[in-house]
């Protein structure tokens, strides 16, 4: 254990003030992530070179457990709540090619209290280390007749409408730019591998924007018009805080989406959340093999980011 905060709720009621955790005045969020990383390299654990974080319903087996699984709570400084009696963790994993990827099997959400610098922390801590890529997949509810509930769809950009930035606030200038690039969040090469590697394997792969709302209520059936005007194909309550914390760090993104229900109002079916939990953990066998494939594909691993 690093350093708890005594409550979720006293940490995210003086984050709203600090826009980062309750660490006292002394103790900055660069700080903090840089105890984490030095302890991560004291223990003598070895460094990920990709963060891989896998959403609802999604646990998937990548290869030769190499350390951990940690749960969150012995990673972070901050309380980690168990979510319906799991624990979220970390591990590392050595994939079939040798390469070590830090696997999160689940995240932190906003919608659950956490502050944007709590769900980004995996995040800043893999590229602190020296990870150069990150790879998320989300469970989403599609606003598209071509895309219905298993699909896979590989995320081409997104519309962050959380009202969230995890960059709000004043940030180490060797983090990266205050104003960074958005265009080709979502790196434009490895969504081409991922498409390749859907057509090799047999398993279609769509692509689309995904709009990153803050939850946890779903939309009503007027917001899913307005973000389909808006030209979202995807909604979904994680993701976008994680992937422009990467691309602030200069990590490549690589992200999709499974398609877990049609959006509230576009079809008769109420949505729900046990629906979500039940897709996600069908579709598990494709997305399984997808990013088995990438990860052994070498090309994944050189592709400089763009
Ligand atoms: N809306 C928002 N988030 C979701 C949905 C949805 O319909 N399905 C899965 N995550």
């Amino acid at each position: 254990m690093v350093c708890r905060t005594p409550s979720l709720e006293r940490a995210t009621r003086e984050n709203a003030v600090n826009g980062h955790k309750d660490t006292g005045p002394d103790r900055s969020l660069a700080a903090e992530l840089e105890e984490s990383r030095r302890r991560w390299l004291e223990s003598g654990i070895p460094i990920p070179e990709a963060l891989l974080v896998t959403g609802s319903g999604l646990s998937l087996d990548l290869g030769e457990p190499a350390a951990g699984p940690w749960p969150f709570s012995d990673l972070f400084p901050f309380e980690v709540e168990a979510i319906e009696g799991h624990a979220v963790t970390a591990e590392l994993v050595r994939t079939g090619n040798g390469r070590l990827v830090l696997y999160s099997r689940g995240r932190l959400h906003a919608y659950q209290g956490y502050t944007p610098a709590q769900v980004v922390y995996l995040v800043r801590l893999s590229a602190l280390l020296g990870a150069r890529s990150l790879v998320v997949t989300n469970a989403a509810g599609s606003l598209r007749a071509d895309l219905p509930p298993g699909s896979i769809v590989a995320i081409a950009d997104h519309i962050n409408l959380t009202g969230l930035n995890p960059l709000r606030g004043r940030l180490p200038a060797a983090w990266g730019p205050q104003f960074p690039d958005l265009a080709d969040a979502y790196d434009p090469g490895l969504r081409r591998r991922f498409a390749d590697l859907g057509t090799q394997a047999g398993i279609p792969v769509g692509e689309g924007v995904y709009a990153g709302l803050l939850g946890p209520s779903f939309e009503t059936p007027a917001e899913i018009r307005a973000y389909r005007t808006l030209g979202a194909d995807l909604v979904g309550m994680s993701t976008v805080l994680e992937v422009i914390a990467a691309r602030h760090m200069g990590l490549r993104a690589l992200g999709f989406s499974l398609v877990t229900n049609m959006g509230v109002g576009l079809v008769d079916e109420a949505v729900d959340h046990q629906d979500v939990l039940r897709i996600g953990g069908r579709a598990s066998g494709g997305v399984a093999r997808l990013i088995s494939d990438l990860f052994a594909d070498e090309a994944f691993w050189n592709v400089e980011s763009s």
